[in-house]
């Protein structure tokens, strides 16, 4: 048997010592933060071992690399990778008020899951110097049918609307779970709906505002961890990783290729036989190590513009 005095906060008098420290924790009901799930991909479980560190196990090779990036100190410990065997003085380090709000609306998708998804970026070229020639409230109307319409296309290929940044969008592919395939699949087309659409918009733009907006559209597939962001009375879904800013940043670079439907060599790896590609690049993103392929969208091949609806309404 082993005393774990929680300072501040509990002693605990636990005679399994193949229980981790976290798993101590959440048997005698106290909040301890886990936002990995116990996998040592994060440091919210962290504790402060005060006094006898001793009895607390060696780290095993997940947690020593984890402490290695984070540079934590030898007595700085993952709960979920931590077993004593005998008495240990812990304090935990992810414990305040705002820790306690987290952990009282922890659902599934508050904590965070790693997915693999396809994330789209979506802009409107010229949009700064738009806004300076045209009435605020006019603004406001075309960005909300922009979006609309652009908006229409995500969730008609079952995709998720992210966010809006500025005259931009952000879209979510895959979060149902979705393979890689389907996953890049419906987010081209889901770009390519918004490709077409954008013909009828600009129709109504000119014949309205004397105006016409051309878009660009960057797509990425990769990992991200996808959870509800922000603060507990007003979350929403997002995804966070290098698979979000690399997406952005293609978005970014189908201006300079000229086009405006960029996909990165993952995205291409996935779908390949089912699109027409047109010009590609290989280049080094900001914020990215290495260099990185990137493929113009012309459409879909043949077959697949045949038969494609039938795969993408996964809502
Ligand atoms: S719960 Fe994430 S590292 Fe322990």
């Amino acid at each position: 048997m082993a005393h774990i005095v929680y300072q501040n906060e509990a002693v605990v008098e636990e005679t399994d010592l193949t229980l981790s420290l976290l798993d101590v924790s959440h048997k005698n009901g106290i909040p301890h933060m886990n936002a990995c799930g116990g996998h040592a991909r994060c440091s919210t479980c962290r504790v402060l071992v005060l006094e006898h560190l001793d009895n607390v196990c060696p780290r095993n090779e997940a947690e020593r690399q984890l402490a290695e990036r984070r540079g934590f100190t030898d007595d700085i410990r993952l709960a979920c990778q931590s077993r004593v065997d005998g008495d240990v003085i812990i304090r935990r380090l992810v414990v305040d008020t705002y820790d306690r709000d987290c952990v009282n609306c922890e659902t599934p998708m508050a904590v965070g899951r790693e997915s693999c998804v396809a994330v789209l970026f979506v802009d409107i070229r010229g949009f700064t110097p738009f806004t300076e020639r045209t009435l605020p409230y006019d603004v406001v109307h075309i960005l909300n049918r922009f979006f609309h319409t652009v908006g229409d296309a995500v969730l008609d290929n079952g995709g998720v609307i992210d966010k809006y940044i500025g005259d931009a969008v952000m879209a979510l592919f895959g979060l149902n779970g979705s393979d890689a395939r389907t996953t890049c699949l419906q987010a081209i087309k889901a770009a390519l709906q918004m490709r077409a659409s954008l013909v009828e918009f600009n129709s109504y733009l000119g014949r309205v505002f004397n105006e016409q907006f051309a878009i660009g559209i960057g797509i990425h597939f990769g990992t991200a961890v996808v959870g509800e962001i922000g603060h507990p009375a007003s979350r929403q879904v997002t995804a966070i990783g290098s698979t979000v800013n690399v997406a952005s940043r293609i978005e970014a670079e189908s201006k300079n290729l000229g086009t405006d439907l960029l996909v990165s060599e993952f995205v291409l790896a996935n779908v390949g036989d089912c699109v027409e590609t047109g010009r590609s690049c290989t280049t080094t993103l900001r914020g990215t190590s290495g260099e990185t392929r990137l493929v113009e969208i012309l459409g879909l091949s043949g077959d697949s513009a045949g038969d494609g609806d039938a795969s993408v309404h996964a809502k």
